[in-house]
């Protein structure tokens, strides 16, 4: 029997799924490689492609233990196919055909709705390193340069990961998709990528935090909304992205609360008690809490745009047909087919926002935001109590998700972080208190300077309690050729 919990390094591509006997895949996947390398090259991390990264590799897909530790040059990092270990007797969870044995074989009346969904999830994952690229200039330090670069790896092999299954199972049609997940472009004005978040800059650290707090945080939902589905592959694949994601969720809640932190300190040791006295907080070289808390607001509301419309037959077909479920499904105590249930969704009913119940079934992308939500808000306490621990008086909300949307029920609307509705001359005045605005943007700017010595950082941002595979403060995460 094929070993599926170690990873097999035999073959260019390492992989779990038994490549070296699958020929036709194989070879697929080795043509295929050359374009993703200079993609790699073209839209990867600007500047670092020569230096030694100490970065994980995965060796194993056993939760437990899968990872190494170890200097690699990133082009040479061995982007493999990894999927979780297949699950003795799975059954399709939820939908029309609860019950029935999990498919291994794409079932034929679902194949061009899969192959969306690949699509889609697949395009997000090298969007994300090509918004980030110029980023390792201004890295605060070694030790976050080297999670950037561990976030951008990753995020290439959850390319791979798509590619693998649109290559296996979707024939020529798929490697036409693998192709085209290498062409289109974040932010490009011809051939940009298909999600909006996608195609926004980030153009320094607090953003990179947020990204990944906030929009890979999204990822994780839609890994686990897939990690439900009844073909078993796609199941398998994103169950191991999830070991991968917790990571990206770790780089930035701990990077945007370390930057917390360093504001806390700092406004202490100078005894500011006015958190939103911007002006003398800025003077100390540190993020005021009144932006932390706009740029919460942005990338918040530009994640929960991801979910899609709250009533959708789209979210509805992928349910019923077994392909996407719920997070946590197998948790959920109820027919797992949504035939008479319903689910509150909120609207804009004559210009107030109300609570209407919507078939359940219809409902999915609300209730997946819902569930994001709440995992998000765990986080933002998390932060408050850095910042209730330090004495400073400020508490981060998240906005009302009617606030600065631009897809679904709130799309047309204008309204105050607190879902208040108001004119649009009132949000044109008022933006700039809830939004970034240029002038903060420059500011934050103005702070992004490289920091490369070991153990130093960048004066915005406090260290790490600690280091990654518990290596001490001053250890050299990049070896960066000069
Ligand atoms: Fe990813
Ligand atoms: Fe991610």
């Amino acid at each position: 029997m094929l070993d599926t919990m170690n990873v097999n390094y035999d073959t260019s591509i390492p992989n779990n799924v038994g490549l070296s006997e699958d020929r036709r895949i194989l070879k697929a996947l080795e043509r295929w490689h050359p374009g993703y390398l200079d993609w790699w090259q073209d839209m990867g991390p600007e500047g670092f492609q020569e230096s030694l990264v100490y970065l994980r590799t995965a060796v194993a897909v056993d939760p437990k233990g899968w990872a190494k530790f170890d200097y690699v040059r990133m082009p040479e990092y061995r982007w493999g196919i990894l999927l979780a270990p297949q699950e003795e007797g799975r059954v399709v969870p939820f939908g029309e055909h609860y019950g029935e044995p999990a498919w291994q074989e794409v079932p034929g009346e679902y194949r061009a709705m899969l192959r969306r969904l690949l699509v889609i999830q697949g395009d997000t994952e090298p969007a994300s390193v090509e918004q980030q690229r110029h980023l390792g200039t201004t890295a605060p330090s070694l030790y976050d340069m080297r999670n950037l670069f561990q976030v951008n790896v990753e995020e290439g092999r959850h390319l791979w990961a798509m590619v693998y299954l649109l290559q296996k199972y979707f024939g020529s049609d798929g490697r036409e998709e693998a192709n085209g997940l290498l062409q289109r472009r974040s932010g490009d004005a011809d051939k940009p990528r298909m999600l909006g978040a996608f195609n926004e800059a980030t153009p320094d650290w607090l953003s990179f935090f947020m990204f990944t707090f906030f929009t890979d945080r999204d990822g994780k939902m839609q890994l686990e909304a897939l990690a439900q589905s009844g073909f078993d592959p796609l199941s398998r694949t994103c169950r191991f992205m999830l070991t991968e994601e917790a990571h990206h969720m770790f780089v930035g809640e701990t990077g945007v609360g370390r930057t917390i932190q360093r504001t806390c300190e700092a406004m202490n040791d100078a005894d500011i008690t006015d958190p939103t006295d911007v002006e003398k907080v800025r003077a100390l070289g540190v993020i005021d809490m009144p932006t932390l808390q706009k740029k919460v607001n942005l990338h918040y509301t530009l994640s929960l745009d991801l979910f899609g419309s709250e009533v959708s037959t789209n979210a509805a077909n992928a349910f019923n047909s077994g392909l996407k479920g719920r997070f946590h499904e197998t948790r959920i105590d109820d027919d797992h087919r949504l035939l008479d249930a319903t689910y509150p969704v909120l609207k804009l009913v004559d210009g107030k926002v109300e609570t209407v119940d919507e078939p359940a079934l219809s409902a999915l992308n609300m209730r997946l935001r819902d569930d994001y939500a709440n995992d998000a808000g765990k986080g933002v306490e998390r932060w408050n109590k850095i910042i209730a621990k330090t004495g400073v008086d400020f508490r981060i909300e998240l906005p009302h998700p009617a606030f600065h949307r631009h897809i679904g029920e709130f799309a047309g609307a204008n309204a105050t972080p607190d879902g208040e509705i108001i004119s649009e001359a009132e949000w044109l005045e008022r933006r700039d208190e809830w939004l970034p605005s240029d002038g903060d943007a420059d500011f934050i700017d103005s702070l992004m300077k490289p920091v490369w010595e070991p153990g130093q950082f960048a004066g915005w941002i406090a260290p790490p309690k600690v280091g990654i595979d518990n290596h001490p403060g001053d250890f050299e995460y990049v070896k960066i050729e000069v």
